[in-house]
């Protein structure tokens, strides 16, 4: 079972993956994060910090999601464990098709060749959604900013989740990000428990 929690920056997605560790220990989950692969990771971070290129960028994220599956996904799923993953696919699909817009001439078709086939589908999306404007003010007290943190950058990676969401409702289960977390953290939980049944 492939469980993926995406969301913005500054959704919470770190704070509810860390505090799934705890609730979810009884079931020996294998927790793991895109970008942040074996070897390819620190490319990736340095690709990111550099805001050269965001074809640069989107092929190290495809790469290193690759790797990501090859290593890790694949080889625990195959053990029969829960994954459970910070950020996968629907982040490029989020964010790439934004800050591919007026360099591809059709990402959402590059995305979708590019992971048609041989990625896997995460058999339950937890997505958070609140308001950019609660987001970035989370975000404020961070030191390190990345590119991607800006209010009309964010709205339009929203706007691509929330679609994705609909496309796919039976996947994705939407969580109002503007809660506290030990809420959100108990809903989470929930959902998760509720669809390993
Ligand atoms: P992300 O991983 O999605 O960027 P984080 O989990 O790092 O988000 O959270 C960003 C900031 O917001 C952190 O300072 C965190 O403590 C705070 N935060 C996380 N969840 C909540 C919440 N539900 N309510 C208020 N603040 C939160
Ligand atoms: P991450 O380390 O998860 O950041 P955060 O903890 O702040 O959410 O991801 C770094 C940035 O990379 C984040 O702004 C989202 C972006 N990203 C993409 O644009 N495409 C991708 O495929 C992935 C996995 C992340």
């Amino acid at each position: 079972m492939l469980i993926t929690l995406e969301g913005i920056d500054g959704s919470g997605k770190s704070t509810l993956y860390n505090g799934l560790k705890d609730r979810l220990a009884d079931l020996d989950p294998l927790f793991t994060r895109e970008p942040g692969s074996p070897y390819l990771g620190d490319a990736v971070r340095r690709a990111i910090a550099a805001n050269d290129d965001p074809m640069v960028e989107a092929a190290l994220f495809v790469a290193d999601h690759a790797v990501h599956l090859a290593d890790v996904v694949r080889p625990a799923l195959a053990e029969g464990r829960i994954v459970i993953s910070d950020r996968y696919s629907d982040s490029r699909f989020a964010y790439q098709e934004v800050s591919l817009a007026n360099v591809h001439p059709n990402p959402h078709r590059w995305l979708q060749e590019v992971h048609a086939g041989w990625s896997i589908r995460p058999d339950m999306t937890i997505l958070l959604v609140l308001p950019v404007t609660v987001a970035m003010s989370r975000l404020e007290e961070r030191t390190e900013q990345e590119h991607f943190e800006q209010q009309e950058f964010l709205e339009n990676v929203q706007k691509n989740y929330l679609a994705r969401a609909a496309e796919d409702p039976e996947r994705f289960v939407l969580v109002d990000a503007d809660r506290d977390a030990e809420t959100i953290l108990d809903f989470a939980e929930k959902s998760i428990r509720a669809a390993l049944q």
